[in-house]
């Protein structure tokens, strides 16, 4: 391996002892220290180069999702049969109010407001902050679309930060310079589940009189010191949808503690009525969730620890394992970070230990052996051709000069990111880690045997169909 700096598992290795070896004695049950055996000569050839997938066809990796039992077809029934199809009196009777009450203990705050889709509860939460023409706010690149959407659809500059190319989360010391008069709020992403770094970020936005809004459509059950993500900043954003770790097929929600301000989030959901009398008294819209999505989600919330605790400690072994090789890493936390929530986990690619192996490439091997790796978490946004777009609508042009514009262009660089989505960012689904210890295992037994052929003459030409 040639620009390898050093040179991994040409010692020791558990290869022999996991699916390779199969000799069914599993690195679970024999501890890691022990098993590192100087056998990675034995690793079959990947199966891009013609070998045999670490997973055969059919034996997909992690557990399946979603996950329901009769008991959830059976709630959801119950809210079909009962006939009352929507809801939208604030009565502790209706599904939504059910459902919100429990997330809102689960999330340790007092209030939450379901809503139909994440984006709906970003749109509800700016709304709330009477975030408007005119103004900014401060996010990042890295992040599902609808994050600044949200922002560029109520007239206002989403401002995009680089990121913290260990973390892959907004780089909470570039956030400063970005500040400009007009800036209300700063909008971090717990994208893939981690932390953002919310100590930095509170301590600028009390600096800078700003509000914060976390979206944490990615992160339910993520904390932060031990309180749960969504619940740091001044409202907190979940999405629903049916990928994310706790689904209802669509739906959202926003959190908060503030009293005035969650009666508007609440109010915007629901036409305007205010939670607290029901006179229609504040602006609003209908983002009201079906009793059929409550019904799912608390169906689904009933196991969403346990399933969060398997992945943990899946995740954990995963990065006991990880750590023992070269060149897939996890992405780093910061110390705040006291667990993290999954939607996808982000990992670091350092093509150096494959022979400069392009990420892309990288992941297709993966993908050959039944290995979902995915090439990190959505787009660098920033150079995405919506932006103009908006910029160009006849509303941009009339609340922002066209010096501003022209700044907003100028300054609309993020090349941390652009690496990451290019180079490093690899990520795995939730999903995943809802599998076996031996799942893990067969993905590092993956990598190992991608970067021993890593070399190979029809990976370095890049000739391989
Ligand atoms: C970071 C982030 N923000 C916002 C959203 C929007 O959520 P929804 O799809 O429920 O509208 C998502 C959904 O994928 C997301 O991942």
């Amino acid at each position: 391996m040639k620009n390898m700096k050093n040179k991994p598992l040409t010692r020791r290795t558990f290869v022999k002892k996991t699916s390779i070896g199969a000799a069914g004695v599993t690195l679970a049950s024999t501890g890691l220290a022990s098993v590192y055996l100087d056998i990675i000569q034995d690793v079959e050839k990947p199966a891009i180069l013609g070998g045999s997938p670490v997973r055969q066809k059919g034996s997909a990796l992690g557990g399946s999702w979603p996950v329901y039992e009769d008991s959830d077809v059976q709630m959801y029934l119950d809210a079909y049969k009962s006939k009352k199809w929507s809801e939208y009196s604030n009565s502790d009777k209706e599904l939504s109010v059910r459902f919100e009450k429990e997330f809102a203990e689960l999330m340790g705050v007092s209030y939450c407001a379901t809503t139909n889709s994440g984006t709906d509860a970003l749109d509800a939460a700016q709304r709330a902050f009477d975030i408007g023409p005119g103004d900014e706010v401060i996010t990042q690149t890295n992040t599902f679309i609808a994050t600044a959407q949200t922002t560029f659809n109520l007239f206002a500059l989403p401002v995009f930060v680089d990121s913290d190319p260990e973390t892959f989360m907004i780089n909470a010391d570039l956030i400063e310079e970005r500040i400009t008069p007009n800036t209300r709020a700063i909008l971090p992403v717990h994208i893939g589940g981690a932390a953002a770094d919310m100590d930095k970020i509170l301590a600028i936005a009390k600096k800078h009189n700003l509000v914060v809004i976390e979206d944490a459509c990615q992160a339910h059950m993520g904390e932060w010191r031990n309180k749960k993500l969504g619940a740091i900043g001044d409202l907190g954003c979940f999405s629903f949808q049916e990928g994310k770790s706790l689904c209802g097929g669509e739906g959202g929600a926003v959190i908060g503690n503030d009293d005035n301000i969650m009666a508007k989030v609440d109010a915007y959901t629901n036409n305007g009525r205010d939670p607290r009398g029901q006179r229609r008294s504040f602006p609003g819209s209908n983002f009201r969730i079906t009793p059929f999505v409550a019904a799912t989600l608390l169906g689904q919330i009933r196991r969403l620890e346990v399933q969060s605790a398997q992945r943990d400690e899946n995740s954990l072994y995963l990065e006991k394992l990880l750590s023992e090789i070269k060149g897939v890493r996890p992405t780093k936390k910061y110390s705040g970070q006291t667990r993290r929530s999954f939607y996808e986990y982000q990992l670091i690619y350092e093509k150096e230990y494959f022979n400069d192996l392009p990420k892309t490439k990288f992941v297709e091997a993966m993908r050959a052996e039944g290995i979902p790796f995915g090439r990190g978490i959505d787009s660098s946004l920033h150079l995405d051709p919506f932006i103009e777009t908006y910029l160009n609508l006849r509303g941009f042009q009339k609340v922002f000069s066209k010096e501003r514009l022209d700044k907003y262009r100028r300054e609309n660089l993020c090349p941390v990111n652009e690496r990451i989505d290019k180079e490093t960012g690899l990520s795995l689904g939730q999903k995943v880690f809802l599998g076996t210890m031996r799942d893990m295992e067969d993905i590092v037994t993956a990598i190992i045997k991608i970067q021993k052929y890593s070399s190979n003459e029809v990976f370095s030409d890049h000739s391989y169909k």
